[in-house]
C-alpha cells in the first residue's frame, strides 16, 4: 500500500504532516482504498460537536477492499490459514478467491433469511473460518455484525441480542477449546427462548453433537448455503453507515455497544496494520486473539485482509495439547509476525524455556503484545527467549473504542523500551491531562491519557444511547477523547500505559466493569450487597477480589459452598472469564456517611496492604476495616 512507512524519518515526517495538515494527511491515506463514489469531505465536526464524521459523501464497502480488490492479482494467494484445536486434524486454507466466493454465497444465504442493509446479526461462534466468512458476509450485504465472545453466558448473550435487536444469530453446535467442548447452540437456545427479535438461528456443524433444531427457526449452515450463488455484489454503503457493534464494559451499567462504520474504520484498520507490523507481501501473520474481541476484528480479519495479507486463525488454546502449541504453530507455518497478550506470555513463561526451544522460530520478524500492561519480566522473556533478541516488540495500546492501534512501535523502525507502548501512530495526538483538565506539557510526567484530535476509526456512538457515548468519552474533558487510562511519558516522549483509572478491571486482557460483576454476584441467593476490586495477579495481570455481605439465611452454610454459589452466579450472569479469584464474606463494607463505598480501602485490603489506610475518619464505621483485613489475611494465606 502506498501509505507503508519504511523508516523512522518517514514516520516523523508523517506524524508532522498529520499535525500540520490533518485533512491532507488522511485524504492521502483514504485515497489508497477503492471508493465506489469519492468522498466530498475528509472530516466534519470535532470532539465538542455532537458527532464527528469522516469521508462523508463517499460510497464504499469494506469487503470490496478486503476481498475484490485483490482478485485480479492475488486470487490464488492464501487469505486465511486455519489451525484446528486438535493438532492431529488438518489445517485448512482459503485463498482470496475462495474467501470471496464463500463470503458472497453466505451473503446471499443471509439475504434469503430476510436480512437487509442495516439489520443486526449476532455471531456467537468458535474460531473457525466460518466466523470470518460470516463477519464478511454481513458487511458485504450491509448488515451490522455484532460478534459476542463464545465464552459469555446465555444471560450476557441475551442482553446483547436484545440491545442490538438482532434478527439472526449465527452459532455452532459445539465449540472446541483444548480438551473441552462448549455447548454453543444450547446456550443460544437459552438466550433466545423469550426473544421477540430473533427470527432465525444458523448453526455450523462442528462436532456433530445433537442439537435442538426447531423447524421454524434453526437451520444448519451447510443446508442454508446449498444452492446459493457465489456472486453477491458489495452493497454500496455511506462512509458513516454502521459496520459493526461490539459490546464492551464500562465503569457503570451494562456493557455498551461500541459502534464502528465502514469508511473510517476501514481506512485506519488497513493503515495501522500495514505499519505497526511492517507486513511484507508473502509474510504469514498470526494474531492469537479471539474474533469476539476488537483485536480479532481489526487484526485477524479486517486489517490483514485489507492489505492482502495471509492471516492465521487458531481454534484452540495455548496450552493444548501442551505449552509448546503456539511455538509449534509458528514453526509449522513459518509465522513472520506474531501478536498475543501479556497473559498468554506470562502463562507460557511459567512452563519454562524448553517448549519454546524445541521449535524453530527463525521465521519470526516482529512480536506484538496487546490488551494490558506488560511487566518488564514478561517483556524480557518474550524478547529474549521467543524473539532471540532479534525481533522488535510492538507493545500496542488501543481500545475497542479506538478501532485500531493508537500508540505503538512500527516494527523495528521505532525506539523500543521494555513495557512502553512508545510513540503514537501518525495521525494520533495523545496528551496527558491533570484531574482538572489542564494539559501536562512537559516530559517525565504522569497523567490521564486523552486524545486531542479525532481519527477515522474513533467510536461513533454507543448503540441506542448517544448521550452515554458523549458523557463517557467526550464530556469529562471538553475538546478531548478520554481513554479511561492513566499513562506516563518519559524524557524521550515515549508513553507507558499504567492502567485504568476508572472502575474497569482488566483480567487476562478482558475488560469488566466492577458494577457488572457486582450485579451478577447480587443474584446469589442470600447475597445482600457486594463490592469488587482488582489486585495484582502474577498471570492474569489483575485478579478479582469480591467482598460479599450475606443475609441470615445464608450465614449458616459452609463458606466453600457459599463461594461456589457466588461463582455460579457470575458464571450465569457473565461467564467463567469474570469469576472472582477470591471471595470474602463480610458483615459490612467501608461506607462513608453518605453511603458511598470507599473502594480505595477495599483495593488496599485486596492488595495485602494491612496498615496505612490514610484518613478513615469519614467512614460510618471505621472499625469495619480491621475485620476486612482479618478476613483478607485468612483468604490470602489459604
Ligand atoms: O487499559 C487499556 C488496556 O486495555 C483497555 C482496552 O480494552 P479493550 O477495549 O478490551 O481492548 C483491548 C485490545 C485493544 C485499555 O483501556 N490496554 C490495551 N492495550 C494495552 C493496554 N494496557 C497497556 N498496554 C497495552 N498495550
Amino acid at each position: 500500500m502506498s501509505f507503508h512507512i519504511r523508516s523512522f524519518e518517514a514516520y516523523q515526517a508523517a506524524w508532522k504532516k498529520s499535525q500540520d495538515s490533518p485533512d491532507a494527511f488522511w485524504r492521502d491515506i483514504a485515497d489508497s482504498f477503492d471508493w465506489m463514489e469519492p468522498f466530498s469531505s475528509v472530516k466534519t465536526g470535532d470532539f465538542n460537536a455532537d458527532h464527528v464524521r469522516w469521508f462523508e459523501g463517499g460510497k464504499v464497502n469494506i469487503t470490496a477492499n478486503a476481498l475484490d480488490r485483490h482478485l485480479p492479482n492475488r486470487a490464488q494467494e492464501t487469505a486465511i490459514i486455519w489451525e484446528p484445536n486438535d493438532p492431529q486434524e488438518s489445517t485448512r486454507t482459503l485463498t482470496y478467491g475462495e474467501l470471496h466466493a464463500q463470503t458472497c454465497q453466505f451473503g446471499n444465504a443471509l439475504k434469503s433469511l430476510g436480512i437487509k442493509k442495516g439489520d443486526r446479526v449476532v455471531l456467537y461462534m468458535p474460531m473457525t473460518p466460518e466466523l470470518t466468512i460470516a463477519v464478511l458476509a454481513c458487511a458485504r450485504i450491509g448488515a451490522v455484525h455484532s460478534v459476542v465472545f463464545a465464552g459469555f453466558s446465555a444471560q450476557a448473550l441475551s442482553d446483547r441480542i436484545e440491545d442490538a435487536q438482532a434478527k439472526v444469530v449465527i452459532t455452532a453446535d459445539e465449540g472446541r477449546r483444548g480438551a473441552k467442548t462448549i455447548p454453543l447452540k444450547a446456550t443460544v437456545d437459552a438466550a433466545t427462548a423469550h426473544s421477540n427479535c430473533v427470527k432465525s438461528v444458523v448453526v455450523q456443524k462442528i462436532t456433530g453433537a445433537a442439537c435442538h433444531m426447531e423447524s421454524e427457526k434453526s437451520v444448519y449452515w451447510h443446508d442454508l448455503v446449498a444452492g446459493h450463488s457465489t456472486v453477491c455484489p458489495p452493497e454500496p454503503m455511506d462512509s458513516e453507515d454502521l459496520l459493526f457493534i461490539l459490546y464492551t464494559s464500562g465503569s457503570t451499567g451494562k456493557p455498551k455497544g461500541v459502534v464502528h462504520v465502514h469508511g473510517g474504520y476501514m481506512v485506519y484498520a488497513g493503515y495501522s496494520f500495514s505499519n505497526v507490523f511492517q507486513y511484507q507481501p508473502g509474510d504469514v501473520y498470526w494474531c492469537t486473539a479471539d474474533v469476539g474481541w476488537i483485536t480479532g476484528h481489526s487484526y485477524i480479519i479486517y486489517g490483514p485482509l485489507l492489505n492482502g495479507a495471509t492471516s492465521l486463525m487458531f481454534e484452540g488454546i495455548p496450552t493444548y495439547p501442551d505449552a509448546g502449541r503456539f511455538w509449534e504453530i509458528c514453526a509449522k507455518h513459518q509465522v513472520n509476525q506474531f501478536y498475543t497478550a501479556p497473559t498468554a506470555i506470562r502463562s507460557l513463561m511459567a512452563s519454562g524455556t524448553e517448549p519454546v526451544l524445541r521449535h524453530d522460530l527463525s521465521s519470526l520478524k516482529v512480536l506484538g503484545t496487546v490488551g494490558e500492561p506488560i511487566n518488564e519480566e514478561a517483556w524480557q522473556w518474550y524478547h529474549d527467549t521467543v524473539g532471540k533478541k532479534r525481533c522488535p516488540i510492538v507493545d500496542t495500546w488501543w481500545q475497542t473504542e479506538t478501532g485500531g492501534i493508537m500508540i505503538s512501535g512500527l516494527g523495528s523502525l521505532s525506539p523500543m523500551k521494555p513495557a512502553h507502548a512508545g510513540y503514537p501512530l501518525p495521525g494520533i495526538h495523545p496528551v496527558l491531562l491533570d484531574p482538572s483538565g489542564q494539559e501536562i506539557t512537559e516530559n517525565n510526567a504522569e497523567g490521564l491519557l486523552c486524545i486531542a484530535q479525532p481519527w477515522p476509526s474513533m467510536i461513533r456512538t454507543t448503540y441506542g444511547d448517544h448521550e452515554r457515548c458523549r458523557n463517557t468519552y467526550f464530556r469529562p474533558f471538553p475538546g478531548h477523547y478520554f481513554t479511561g487510562d492513566g499513562a506516563k511519558r518519559d524524557e524521550q516522549g515515549l508513553y507507558r500505559i499504567i492502567g485504568r483509572v476508572d472502575d474497569v478491571i482488566n483480567v487476562s486482557g478482558h475488560r469488566f466493569g466492577t458494577a457488572e460483576i457486582e450485579s451478577a454476584i447480587n443474584e446469589t441467593s442470600g447475597a445482600i450487597e457486594s463490592a469488587v476490586v482488582s489486585y495484582p495477579h502474577d498471570i492474569k495481570g489483575q485478579g478479582i477480589h469480591a467482598f460479599v455481605i450475606l443475609d441470615a439465611t445464608a450465614t449458616d452454610m459452609p463458606a466453600i459452598q457459599l463461594q461456589e454459589a457466588v461463582r455460579n452466579a457470575v458464571i450465569r450472569g457473565i461467564g467463567k472469564i469474570a469469576c472472582p479469584d477470591r471471595i470474602q464474606f463480610v458483615t459490612a463494607l467501608p461506607k462513608t456517611r453518605s453511603g458511598k463505598i470507599m473502594r480505595r480501602i477495599l483495593r488496599k485490603v485486596a492488595e495485602g496492604e494491612h496498615e496505612s489506610f490514610g484518613d478513615i475518619s469519614t467512614l460510618l464505621d471505621p472499625g469495619c476495616v480491621d475485620l476486612l483485613v482479618r478476613g483478607a489475611k485468612q483468604l490470602q494465606t489459604r
